[in-house]
């Protein structure tokens, strides 16, 4: 069945369109701890050179860092409700921790389905660059994160220490037969 979250929502390339409702995304997280790149006031000066900058991360990335596509999922209303990163390929340190994909949903907008969508939109785009196997992580205690990987059909593979206080649930989700 269809949900409303599918119907309303989309990926977009990060857009000056999206600042507004980005940077009150940004001081969501904050308020719930959680470790931003870059401040919102820093965000409200620069916000060119911050999507200059996750442009880079595909096309020029850091050193250490694979290349990795950046989406932001948006509502009808073009309103900014959380983010997707697709990492082209996995390294050393994403085999163990992070994945192919990554994604969160700003606090406002969970429980609504939105997680789901986004990881399957980000599994679209992961097979677009060929990624057959795609490896995805979480937390072994964030429920809302496995539930969304299992709806999406990860098969957990194990659970590694990776020193963090809790252990990391890694998923593939094979490439169809
Ligand atoms: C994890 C996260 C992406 C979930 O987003 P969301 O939009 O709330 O997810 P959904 O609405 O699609 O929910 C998926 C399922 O998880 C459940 N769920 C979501 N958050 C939950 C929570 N905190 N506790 C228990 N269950 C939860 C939902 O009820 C739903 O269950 P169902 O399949 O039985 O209906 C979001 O909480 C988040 O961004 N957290 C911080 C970043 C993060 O953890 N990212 C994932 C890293 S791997």
């Amino acid at each position: 069945m269809t949900k409303m979250t599918d119907m309303a929502a989309f990926l977009a390339r990060p857009h000056q369109r999206y600042k507004d409702s980005f940077i009150e995304g940004v001081e969501e997280y904050i308020r719930e701890e959680q470790s931003i790149n870059w401040h919102p006031d820093i965000l409200a000066t620069r916000f060119d050179e911050y999507l200059e900058v996750l442009r880079q991360a595909e096309t020029e990335p850091l050193a250490g860092m694979v290349p990795a596509s950046h989406f932001w999922l948006i509502s009808a209303n073009h309103r900014y409700i959380g983010d997707v990163d697709v990492r082209h390929r996995l390294n050393e340190s994403l085999r163990r921790f992070g994945g192919h994909i990554g994604y969160k949903i700003r606090p406002a907008e969970r429980r609504k389905g939105y997680g789901k969508l986004i990881c399957r939109l980000g599994i679209e785009q992961a097979r677009k660059r060929h990624i057959d196997d795609i490896l995805i992580t979480c937390d072994d205690d964030n429920i809302g994160s496995y539930k969304i990987i299992e709806a999406n059909g990860g098969v957990l593979l194990d659970k590694i220490d990776n020193n963090r206080g809790v252990l990391t649930r890694r998923y593939w989700i094979y490439a169809e037969a």
